[in-house]
This record gives structure tokens, sequence and C-alpha cells, in this order.
């Protein structure tokens, strides 16, 4: 390795991809190793890339993996002129990206009062943290119910969430550490399905209150909001005017939001 490139990559990890799937014309999903000592809390996000022209080429990613996994997983947007997604996703298995080994975050438990309900609200790939929680011990150690909702555009875009929620049920370490508390609400808007509409739409009008038993109440629940801007202010606004208070790492609180970060 030239010179040039090893300065760029100090304090780099170098990861060998795997189990690469393409999941829709817009997204797919790809596991790497784990360097040995990474350490992270499950939801947090971390720079991850390629070497383009001897540099890295970093953006933040959700880990979408629990933080027990012996591999990091990651699920992405492909965006056809984006930098970085647009080489990222003509990764073939054995290749290698580069992360900084540096997770932060505020989907994580540490910025959350305790509650007895926890509610995950994503938007298309803002559902790779909450991948990450709902395979968390911790997460049912500390919450009664825990429901995950992804409002995707199309059906095919909720299949990530599907399979990962099937493979709990079908892990017989898992499903019993979740038991029947993990709920997952798929919804579409721009394709016809059984579930449709934005969540926050479903909120408003009492869907939500009546797929979970009860509306969403600051003294009893806490929610994890990622998704785009607009989805992040409106979640946010809705939380607020219910009067559930922001937390964060330092001042633990009733909400924490999260942009999805590549786009
Ligand atoms: P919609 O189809 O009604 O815009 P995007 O790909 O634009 O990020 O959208 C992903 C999903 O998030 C879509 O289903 C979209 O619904 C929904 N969405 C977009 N903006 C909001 C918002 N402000 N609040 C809730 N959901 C939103």
């Amino acid at each position: 390795m030239n010179e040039v490139v090893d300065k760029a990559l100090r304090g780099m990890a170098l990861l060998s991809v795997r189990n690469i799937r393409h999941w829709t014309d817009r997204t797919f999903s790809f596991r790497c190793e784990r360097p040995a000592g990474f350490r992270f809390r499950s939801g947090e996000f971390a720079m991850i890339g390629l070497m383009v022209e001897g540099k890295p080429l970093l953006r933040a990613y959700s880990i979408a993996s629990p933080a027990w996994d012996e591999e990091l997983e990651f699920y992405s947007i492909k965006v056809e002129d984006g930098p970085l997604t647009s080489r990222l996703r003509n990764l073939a298995e054995g290749e290698r990206i580069v992360m900084r080994p540096k997770p932060v975050g505020t989907l994580v438990h540490d910025a959350l009062n305790p509650g007895r309900r926890l509610f995950l609200f994503s938007t298309g790939t803002g559902i790779a943290p909450f991948a990450s929680v709902i395979r968390d011990p911790e997460t049912y150690e500390k919450f009664e119910q825990v429901v995950l909702t992804q409002t995707c555009r199309q059906v095919a875009e909720l299949d990530y969430g599907r399979d990962l929620v099937a493979r709990i049920a079908a892990d017989e370490l898992l499903s019993e550490m979740v038991g029947d508390k993990l709920t997952l609400i798929a919804t579409t808007t721009r394709e016809q399905s059984p579930a449709m509409g934005r969540m926050t739409d479903w909120i408003r009008d009492g869907r939500l209150a009546t797929a979970t038993g009860a509306p969403l109440n600051p003294e009893t629940d806490r929610v994890m909001i990622c998704g785009s801007m607009a989805m992040l202010q409106e979640h946010k606004a809705i939380c607020e005017e219910l009067g559930f208070i922001e937390g964060s790492n330092s001042a633990p609180g009733q909400f924490v939001i999260e942009k999805a970060f590549v786009d």
C-alpha cells in the first residue's frame, strides 16, 4: 500500500463484506466483519465508506446489527448519482469497506428514561438503527411492549423489516428473548397494501392507539424516531404536543430523534 493511502487509512478499519442482499432497486443490505475490540451501543451509527482515489469517502450509517453480534450489518439506500451509494451498491462479496471505529448516536437506551412501551417510528432506511435495537436484550428487559413501525412508498421496501422480524421469530434464542413483546406495523403510502398511510396520520386519527391498545402517553411510553428531516420534524411536533420531552445521552428523556443519514 502506498504511503498516501496508508496515511488516509490511519485509525480506520478495513472490513471484508459478505451477505450482500439487494432488496429493491432502491435498497440493499450487507454484513461485514467486526473489528476486534470495536464496541458500540445498539442504535448507534458509524462513518463507513470506500477508498476512492486514495482517500476515504465516508458517510454516516446506522449499525443495523445488535451490540452482541459478531458481525456488523448495514442497510442502505441506493442513490443514482450519490458519490458513495452509487459505488457501494456495486460491492462484491469479499471486497472491503472502510470504517472509522467511533460509534455515536442518540437512538440508544441511555437517552431514554424507563417506561412501559417503546415506540420505534421509521420511514425507509430509517429502520436500520431499530433493526439493532429490536435484537438487543436490554430492549426487552426495559420494556413490556415494543412497537416498531416502518412506512415506505412501495410494498417491496417493507421486505427488509418483515424478514428481520420473521428471522427473530424463527430463532430459538431471539424468540425466547422477545416473546410476544414485539409488534411490527408496516405501512405503505404510494402502493396498495393491507395497512396504508403515514404513521403521523395513524397517531393523529387513532389508528395507532387501536393497533397498540392505547394512545401515546408520555407517562408510560418512550419513543425513538428515524427518517427524513420532514418526517422527524412532524413526529417531533406530535411528541411535543403530547407533552413528551426530548432526551439525549447527557439528559435522558421521553423521546429521541435521528436523521436517516445517506440520501
Ligand atoms: P408519502 O409517500 O406520503 O410522501 P421518502 O422516500 O420521501 O423519504 O418517504 C418515505 C416514506 O415516508 C413515504 O411513505 C412517505 O410518505 C413518508 N413520509 C414522508 N414525509 C413524511 C412525514 N412528514 N411524516 C410521516 N411520513 C412521511
